[in-house]
Formats: structure tokens, sequence, C-alpha cells
């Protein structure tokens, strides 16, 4: 159960941190309705088989069944707007000396709550790329209702969203980004995630050992949870303004 003693702990970290990283999962966007993966009943992942839908081996077997699944996700995170949980990230961007955000998400709602800088550790849906040359691909009015994915106009490969799929590497640039600022923060300040996709769940363990406050925003236990110095357990939507209030009124 959560106490207030645990959000003033928190707000105290947050403001006496020289940098905070940010570490968001789909939960973050739960609120504004994107739908998460693990949870139960309501996860992308408990309704729809990822082998089949992220993966090179799903997108080689039939390119319209991904197409369209991607299509139907990007209209969704288009309808949704960001909720207070990612309006506080982005303010507390803007009183921190430094402050690395890096999601998991492929949306662009902590982009559209005023954050700066965004590590995209998984991709974004909205980007388009070829499958082969990776070249970007600007999408044509009527493209992304097509049946199948357009093709490329460098090399006439399929295009697909720049997303990462299961057995594909993470952006090195960003990987780059996250695993130094994970090495350097005075906070790690996790929000809305299970904590089981590796290699990104080992950032907060990473910054644990190297002497970082870890804080754990979930309303569920998870592993990271369990060895967070702080977990203060419930929405990020509820708990972030909390923490936000406490810490712009000196706790
Ligand atoms: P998951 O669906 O695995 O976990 C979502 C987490 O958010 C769970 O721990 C929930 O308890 C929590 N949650 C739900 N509602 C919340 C709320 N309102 N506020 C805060 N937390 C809430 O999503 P991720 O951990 O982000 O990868 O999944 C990691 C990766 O697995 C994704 O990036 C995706 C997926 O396969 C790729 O697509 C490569």
């Amino acid at each position: 159960m959560l106490e207030l003693h645990q959000i003033t702990q928190a707000a105290q970290a947050l403001a006496q941190a020289r940098h905070i990283v940010c570490l968001t999962g789909a939960g973050v966007s739960a609120e504004s309705g994107v739908a998460t993966f693990r949870d139960a009943q309501t996860g992308l992942w408990a309704r729809f088989d990822p082998q089949r839908l992220a993966s090179q081996e799903g997108f080689a077997e039939d390119p319209g069944l991904v197409w369209r699944w991607y299509s139907e996700r990007l209209r969704m995170v288009e309808a949704a707007t960001p909720n207070p949980g990612h309006l506080v990230l982005a303010r507390l961007e803007g009183v921190t000396p430094a402050f690395t955000l890096v999601t998991q998400n492929v949306d662009d709602l902590h982009e559209r709550a005023g954050s700066q800088q965004v590590q995209h550790i998984h991709g974004r849906i909205h980007i388009f790329r070829c499958n082969y040359c990776r070249a970007e691909h600007a999408l044509q009015p009527g493209e992304r209702t097509q049946e199948l994915p357009p093709r490329c106009l460098a090399c006439g490969d399929q295009v697909r969203p720049d997303v990462v799929w299961f057995g594909e590497a993470l952006p090195e640039q960003v990987v780059e980004i996250a695993w130094r600022a994970a090495e350097a923060c005075d906070v790690m300040l996790v929000v809305g995630t299970s904590g089981v996709v590796y290699p990104v769940a080992e950032l907060p363990l990473l910054a644990k050992r190297a002497g970082a406050v870890v804080i754990d925003v979930n309303p569920q236990c998870n592993p990271i949870s369990e060895i967070a110095d702080i977990f203060l357990q419930g929405a990020g939507g509820v708990i972030l303004p909390q923490v936000m209030n406490a810490l712009s009124a000196g706790f």
C-alpha cells in the first residue's frame, strides 16, 4: 500500500538529482487508451501472436497482415492524447539539470506532452523504412490503408514501420545513450514497464549498481519494483502528479 512518505521520499530524490534517467514502458500510455503488451486480457500479446506480427518471419509469411495490424495501431496512437503522467515527465525534464528519457514505447505521446529529448529504444510506429535497404519512406496518400505494404522507392523491397521486432537489434546510438546515462544518473525513475524484456530491463539494475536511487511507478509488483529503493504502487497518471506536486511544494 502506497504511503505519503514514499511520495515525499521520491520527490526529495528527484529534487536533489543532477541527472535523472526515466525509463518508460507501455504502462505510461495505458491511461491514454494505448493497450499494453502483457496485461491479462487487455494486453496486445494476450490477444495477438507476437511471432506473426512482430518478427521478420511473420512479415515474410504474411506482409499484409503485419501492415494492416500496425496501421490500425498507428490509428489508435494518433487518436490518443498524452495523460498527466506524460505531462509530468515533460515538466520534470524542464526542471532537472540533465534528464534522459528512454522509452520502450513506439508511440509519440511523450513528444506530444512536450518532452524534448526522447530516446525510442524500440523504434517509432509513425516512421516507415524499407525492410531491406532501411531507406526512410514518406507514406503517400492512401498507402496506409492499403492491403499490402508499399514498395521502397529506392530498392523496391517492402516498407515497414520503424519498430524493433523480436530477434532484431536495438538502435545502436540509442543503446549507447541509454547505457551511459544509466551508469551516470543519480535517480532512475521507471514508469509502466513489466521489466521482463531484455536488454532494456537491465537498465535499472545497472543504475542501482552504479549507486542511483531506483524509483518504480507501477500498479503491479514486478522484477523492477523488487529491486527499487522506492516503489510507488499505482497508475502513472495518478502517482506522477502527486510526486510533482510534492516536488513543487518543496515536499
Ligand atoms: P508490458 O505490457 O510488458 O508491461 C506494462 C506494464 O505497465 C505492466 O507492468 C503494468 O502493470 C504496467 N501498467 C499498466 N497500467 C499502468 C499505468 N496506468 N501506470 C503505470 N503502469 C501501468 O509493457 P512493456 O514493459 O513496455 O517490445 O513491454 C516491453 C516490450 O515488450 C515492449 O516495448 C514491446 C513488448 O514486446 C517490442 O515491441 C520490441
